[in-house]
């Protein structure tokens, strides 16, 4: 099944630590679809803001940098943005702070949104994954499926992937993060209509992995018949 423009989207959704790198990346990999990490580019936008001195509550100048930056993300993850290669310090507590509040913005995400959509329509789809894809970004999509885990588990996957800072302050920072993002105004993180909710703290990747590629492949054989 495709949706009326006939993409092939596999939606991933949830908050920060449920896995949804790990599991999109891979998921893409074995599908033959390519990978969006939605979430970069909401990085990239804060990157550009933060080098400029730019405050995060200067909405006009953020939603400035995300029309006219130039982002490049590569297959093998590195962003390059406006020419300056951002892979590193995307993700870096600077950046990590202040990316909510950016991504709070109306116009920022009506900018990225449509980037996102254009970036799909390029490829016949992909697998996209973020806070808003099954809800607002491709609420027709082939897969929708949100990921969660209990926070616990989460931050120490975050504690693991950070070397400088320790599991306390990675725990209180993602909570921050998720209340920022589920009670925005704008295009808040949640369980979109239709969503597979997989709850990942007691499942390896690979049996993530191997549950959505049983999801996508029942999608389809249902519209063959
Ligand atoms: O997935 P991540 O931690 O790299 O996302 C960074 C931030 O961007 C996060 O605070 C939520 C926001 N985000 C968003 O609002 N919508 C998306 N589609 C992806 C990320």
């Amino acid at each position: 099944m495709t949706d009326e423009q006939g993409l092939v989207v596999v939606a991933i959704d949830g908050p920060a630590g449920s896995g949804k790198s790990t599991v999109a990346q891979r998921l893409a990999a074995a599908s033959g679809l390519e990978y969006l990490d939605t979430g970069a580019m909401y990085r990239a936008v804060t990157f550009v803001a933060l080098a400029k001195g730019i405050d995060p509550e200067d909405e006009e100048s953020l939603a400035q940098i995300a029309t006219n930056m130039t982002l490049s993300m590569e297959p093998g993850g590195a962003i390059v943005v406006d020419g300056v290669d951002a892979t590193t310090q995307i993700r870096g507590p600077e950046v990590s702070r202040a990316v909510s509040a950016v991504a709070s913005v109306a116009e920022v995400r009506t900018e990225l949104v449509s980037r996102q959509r254009e970036w799909a329509r390029r490829r016949g789809g992909g697998v996209l994954e973020g806070r808003d894809i099954g809800s607002v970004v491709f609420p027709e999509a082939k897969l929708k499926v949100y990921l969660t885990a209990s926070p616990e588990v989460r931050a120490s996957r975050r504690a693991r992937e950070v070397t400088d800072l320790d599991y306390d302050t990675v725990a209180s920072d993602l909570a921050r993060r998720d209340a920022l993002d589920s009670n925005r105004t704008n295009d808040p993180l949640v369980r979109a209509d239709g969503a597979q909710v997989l709850d990942t703290s007691d499942l390896s990747v690979d049996e993530v992995v191997d549950e959505l590629l049983t999801l996508l492949n029942s999608d389809s054989s249902n519209e063959q018949r």
